[in-house]
């Protein structure tokens, strides 16, 4: 399968400076591609469907400040039913169509008290609180080893170069955090949220872990922005709500677009 997924995208796109996984309600950066070309999904073999809310759905190739991107705009979970590989899958393709640096992004919940909703994070470690792994089943040593190394999932050299760049043009660097993925589709309980900041979690989301487990696989350089829409369940009185976290996530997309196109141009 992945040889015709291989052949298909390189019959409509060339060489990629980065690739970059857009989060819920995230998918603003793709209208700051020139000249794009949009391949949905469904035109890709061997892609899944986007089920969830603020996932497009669509690859988005061009330039952003003059390097080439290759956007997913809309990602796949484990809560739609796909199972972690295939969740991961585009990964792998990423990997066999030449990419070597992967930006994922995601919309989290804060579990550290100091942060605040609309705060962007870089990921520095995550907790796999699925206990599923996208690397389960037969192994190809062609595509990466069996037991890879995770003890550098995300790159602190790239977060620490991002950061620089971001206090040069901006005035402002970004704190890093550890993400736990939780399964989902139900957010969090009180007690989970205590339990996983006891366990050193500063942010809690549904996504990205298989993401950057097959990225880790097959040798792609990683870095990860979370943007906290909401604190996590029983930090605050307030119920959590899908609306809250798109509605922030949107309403600080104009930041995230700032601070993902600085990193892109002076990073990548
Ligand atoms: N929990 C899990 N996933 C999330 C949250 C949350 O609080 N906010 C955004 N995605």
């Amino acid at each position: 399968m992945i040889e015709e997924t291989v052949r298909v995208l390189k019959s409509k796109i060339g060489e990629v400076d980065v690739a970059i996984i857009l989060g819920s309600g995230l998918g603003k950066l793709a209208h700051q591609v020139e000249d794009p070309i949009r391949i949905s999904y469904s035109e890709i073999p061997g892609f899944l469907r986007s089920t969830a809310p603020g996932h497009a759905g669509e690859l988005v190739y061009g330039t952003i400040n003059k390097k080439r991107v290759l956007l997913m705009n809309g990602r796949f979970h484990m809560y739609e039913g796909y199972a972690p590989k295939d969740v991961a899958y585009p990964v792998e393709v990423m990997k066999a169509i030449g990419v070597k640096k992967l930006m994922v992004t995601n919309a989290a919940g804060g579990i550290k008290l100091s942060f605040v909703p609309g705060q962007l994070v870089f990921i520095k470690d995550v907790i796999n609180f699925s206990f599923r792994n996208p690397l389960i089943g037969p192994n190809d040593e062609k595509i990466g080893p069996r037991f890879p190394d995770m003890s550098q999932p995300l790159s602190n050299e790239w977060i620490e170069k991002a950061n620089e760049a971001l206090y040069k043009n901006m005035d402002q660097k970004l704190e890093t955090g550890i993400y736990a993925l939780m399964l989902g589709p139900s957010y969090e309980t009180p007690a989970e949220i205590k339990m996983l900041r006891k366990l050193g979690a500063d942010m809690v989301g549904m996504s990205t872990v298989p993401e950057i487990i097959k990225a880790n696989h097959v040798g792609l350089e990683v870095i990860g922005i979370s943007c906290v829409t909401n604190m996590a369940a029983g930090v605050l009185k307030q119920p959590l709500s899908e609306k809250e976290v798109l509605d922030v996530a949107n309403s600080v997309s104009s930041n995230f677009i700032s601070i993902v196109k600085i990193i892109i141009e002076k990073t990548c």
